[in-house]
């Protein structure tokens, strides 16, 4: 029996995701305890549990066949992965944002912005794509508290409803990337286990009509 691996990102994606395969047919044994690596309902399917950042490693290097994702984490990792499926959930999008009562973009006496991140790469390239120099300030989580700290200037993060950012009193500028969750495949994989990989991909696809 060809066996799949699926990598499942902790977070935000983790429930839909859970929920997407179980309508697919491979619904996560409910007995995992701390078990990081699950067998399903389907025998031949088991899943993963890792840190969203992470999905893309492991997918990439082939340690899981399959992975599902973010487009924003997708994008900061610039993994070399297959991205067969868009699946319809965790729209969010990448954005800056600074405090509502700064002046935006410039600030007084021309100084260098201080951008705080999680995402290093994406906000790099959107600042320097258009000739606008900043310093990155790389942070893992809590990204709207560093303008209130002074920290930084500006911030780079998610937005979802956006009540985080009115709740720190910060207001939306600019959309970097529109994201949500994708399907990822490693490369190597999707040749060597053809059969199987189509099988479940016409199965999340047919799945994809409810909430998830
Ligand atoms: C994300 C993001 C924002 C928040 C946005 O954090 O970093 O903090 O959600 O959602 P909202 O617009 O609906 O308020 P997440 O909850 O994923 O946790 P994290 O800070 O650990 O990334």
């Amino acid at each position: 029996m060809t066996r799949l691996r699926v990598a499942l990102a902790k977070g935000r994606l983790y429930e839909p995701s859970v929920e997407r395969f179980r309508r697919a047919g491979a619904a996560l044994a409910p007995d995992a305890g701390r078990r990081l690596l699950i067998p399903s309902s389907d025998p031949a399917i088991e899943f993963l549990v890792v840190k969203p950042g992470d999905v893309p490693v492991y997918v990439e290097s082939g340690a899981a066949d399959l992975g599902v994702t973010g487009t924003d984490v997708l994008r900061e990792s610039n993994a070399d992965v297959l991205e067969p499926l868009e699946l319809g959930f965790g729209f969010c999008r990448l954005v800056v944002a600074s405090p509502e009562a700064a002046p935006y973009p410039l600030l007084p006496g021309g100084i260098t912005a201080r951008v705080a991140t999680k995402y290093p790469r994406l906000a790099q390239a959107h600042f320097g794509s258009a000739g606008r120099p900043v310093d990155i300030i790389q942070v893992n989580g809590s990204v709207e508290v560093a303008p209130l700290l002074g920290l930084s200037h500006w911030i780079v993060d998610l937005v979802d409803t956006g009540n985080t950012l009115r709740a720190n009193g910060l207001k939306e500028r600019e959309t970097i990337l529109t994201c949500g969750a994708i399907l990822v495949a490693n490369r190597a994989s999707q040749k060597l286990k053809l059969d199987a990989y189509l099988d479940l991909m016409d199965r999340i696809e047919r799945s994809g009509n409810g909430t998830a």
